[in-house]
């Protein structure tokens, strides 16, 4: 394939942020070592439109990406300082996700190739949290032999999963949640708090606050000790609803109680992240861990992290903080691999996956 440099827009659609990015990708000499320059970024997020539900509401969402999506566009392009006819390529989330959600930003992405006429390639938005990383430029300089194979942990509002990867686009599910994901059990055991959605960052806040004393709550790690590497939140959710439910009214509006409450959801997640991550890269003898997702924008979740695995001796890649939750550049990114790939496709045969998965 010749290289040259190309002007991405790339559309991400698949929950509730409504994102769209232009990235120049200039390939050095190994087409794999590109250098990524953002030229906008722009997410229109519907937080305070879901907050009331304490989570997404699939119609109401699919509603404002529409309503959305042509003004996300015009002020993408106008940040960038580019024409529309300047875009070589349009990358689209196609899943997993809210279908409704997926199908808005796939009908854009499709009329807009057919007036520029340029080419469409669909992305997962899985992969694109992982390849979230390679905005880095750190990642410029290693070459694939220090990186793979990996273990990739994805969590975010919609999904929890552990993923070898073993070169750009060869994946393995090793796990995955059985039920709610990490960042849907922030969500929820924010709302029995009475904290704000969405619940991570709230939860993230209080439990900063906390001191922990001795008498501190202590709350399941489920799955933690099983032989495989899936994951359950749902049971650290209705322990939280039952240990609140019986407190007296007074405790419950305690600061105090708030913070030690949210310090130990924080932790039993945290608890079960790492320890799963370890014992995957353990068995796979794998060179580098990679993050990525809404929950890894955690700060002290990221700290842990850091604190096992430089012990462990293997590369821990994690994007900046504003880069972990939805986003327009990752779509463009992991664009550009799959272009790399040969991956695009007629806009007739684009079409969303709610269950998409990574192979
Ligand atoms: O990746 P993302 O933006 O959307 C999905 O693909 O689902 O992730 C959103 C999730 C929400 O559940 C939110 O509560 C969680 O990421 N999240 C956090 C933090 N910031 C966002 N969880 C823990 N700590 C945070 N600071
Ligand atoms: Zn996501």
């Amino acid at each position: 394939m010749k290289q040259k440099n190309l002007t991405i827009l790339a559309i991400e659609t698949s929950c509730d942020d409504t994102g769209i990015s232009i990235i120049k990708c200039k390939s050095k000499s190994e087409k794999r070592k590109a250098v990524f320059e953002i030229l906008s970024n722009i997410v229109s997020s519907q937080v305070k439109i879901h907050a009331q539900y304490g989570g997404v509401y699939p119609l109401l969402a699919k509603r404002e990406h529409q309503k959305n999506l042509p003004t996300v566009l015009k002020k993408a392009l106008r940040q960038a300082k580019l024409s529309l006819t300047e875009i070589d390529l349009i990358a689209v989330t196609v899943g997993p996700g809210l279908e409704p959600c997926l199908w808005q930003g796939i009908n854009f992405a499709k009329e807009l190739s057919q007036k520029l006429k340029v080419k469409l390639i669909p992305v997962n938005h899985i992969e694109a949290h992982i390849l979230a990383n390679w905005l880095d430029k750190k990642q410029e300089t290693r070459n694939k032999k220090q990186i793979f194979p990996a273990i990739a942990l994805i969590v975010s509002g919609g999904h929890t999963q552990l993923i070898l990867m073993k070169d750009f686009g060869k994946y393995k599910i090793l796990g995955e949640t059985r039920d709610d994901a990490a960042g849907e059990c922030f969500d929820k055991t924010a709302r029995v708090l009475g904290l704000g959605y969405p619940g991570g960052p709230a939860i993230e806040v209080e439990a900063s606050k906390s001191d922990r004393g001795p008498s501190s709550i202590s709350l399941p790690r489920p799955m933690i000790y099983h032989k495989n590497y899936d994951f359950s939140f749902s049971g650290l959710k209705t322990a939280v609803l039952y240990y609140h439910k019986n407190q007296p009214e007074k405790i419950k509006k305690s600061p105090k109680y708030i913070q030690a409450m949210a310090a130990e959801i924080q932790q039993a997640i945290i608890d079960v992240l790492i320890f799963k991550t370890i014992k995957a890269a353990k068995e796979h003898k794998v060179k580098s861990i990679i993050l990525g997702g809404g929950v890894i924008a955690n700060n002290e979740l990221k700290k842990q992290f850091k604190a096992h695995f430089s012990k462990l001796k293997l590369n821990l890649l994690a994007p900046p903080k504003k880069f972990c939750t939805d986003n327009g550049v990752m779509i463009a990114i992991t664009g550009y691999y799959n272009y790399l790939r040969r991956k695009t496709v007629k806009p007739k045969k684009l079409e969303a996956d709610a269950n998409l998965r990574l192979k």
